[in-house]
């Protein structure tokens, strides 16, 4: 069994740039040979080489040219062609060579999530691994209590949405003070108490329990694709998970 990683997160939150980084660092710590699979057929460089390539099938910019539309148009169109070749990019993913598979998803997070080629994907890549969700968000959308439980529900709907384990995690770690973000869950439900008043404030609360009550409350790694802060934190709790399902000794 392969263990499976999907990078997935909002425009310009690091996919890209967290895909490679970490693919970097289990080759350099010699942990496992990574592959890399490719799945934003919208992307112009990639700082990794893909073993898998959407754009071998598909290219926003094709798809521009042949049926007239504009780059929102043509990226779900693009997907939606790239359904077709699912069976095919299984078929190679499941003959690479390396026991870690890193996939790198469409830059618009809401196309892979709510839209039928995301889930088929998974369904199908679920023959080949055992597929972990990491939820990217950028620290800028990170300031409050409430948006650290907004990552959290995120992570949760992803995990609903595509029904896999998900670990939300916070890119760009050199860009911030490490004491801005709340990751603590007492400092988190404090701020919480003092930021959000009322029924937004009593929801938060009961939010953060009923994850609690599900072991759903996962640490919140805060990871650089930059500077490779966190990237092993990442690694320990992604192994974890593999472990726990046998995928991984
Ligand atoms: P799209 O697929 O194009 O939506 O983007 P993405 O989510 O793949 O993000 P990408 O890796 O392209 O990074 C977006 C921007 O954030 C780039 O300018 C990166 O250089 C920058 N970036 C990514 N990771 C980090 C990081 O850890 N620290 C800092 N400071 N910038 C980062």
């Amino acid at each position: 069994m392969k263990s499976v990683v999907l990078f997935i997160g909002p425009a310009g939150s690091g996919k890209t740039s967290l895909t490679a980084a970490f693919g970097k660092w289990l080759w350099s710590r010699m942990v496992t040979p990574a592959a890399y699979v490719n799945l934003d057929p919208g992307v112009e460089y990639l700082p990794y080489r893909p073993d898998i390539d959407i754009r071998q099938y598909v290219t926003v910019e094709e798809v521009m040219k042949k049926y007239g539309l504009g780059p929102n148009g043509a990226l779900i169109k693009s997907i939606e062609i790239a359904c077709k070749y699912l069976d095919d990019i299984l078929e190679r993913a499941s003959k690479l060579p390396a026991p870690y598979v890193l996939v790198d998803t469409p830059g618009q997070m809401e196309l892979f999530l709510f839209r039928e080629f995301g889930p088929r994907f998974v369904e199908k890549f679920k023959k080949a691994g055992h597929i972990i969700g990491v939820v990217i968000l950028d620290p800028t959308l990170m300031r409050k209590a409430q948006d650290i439980v907004s990552l959290k529900l995120l992570s949760l709907l992803t995990s609903l949405r595509l029904g896999v384990d998900v670990i939300p995690v916070i890119n760009k770690a050199d860009a911030v003070e490490e004491g801005e973000i709340l990751r603590d869950d007492e400092r988190l439900r404090l701020e919480l108490s003092r930021e959000s008043e009322g029924v937004i404030g009593e929801i938060s609360e009961r939010i953060l329990d009923l994850l609690n009550d599900y072991r759903l409350a996962t640490r919140v790694p805060l990871v650089s694709a930059t500077t490779g802060k966190g990237l092993e934190e990442l690694y320990d709790m992604l192994h974890e998970i593999f472990c726990a399902c046998g995928d991984l000794t």
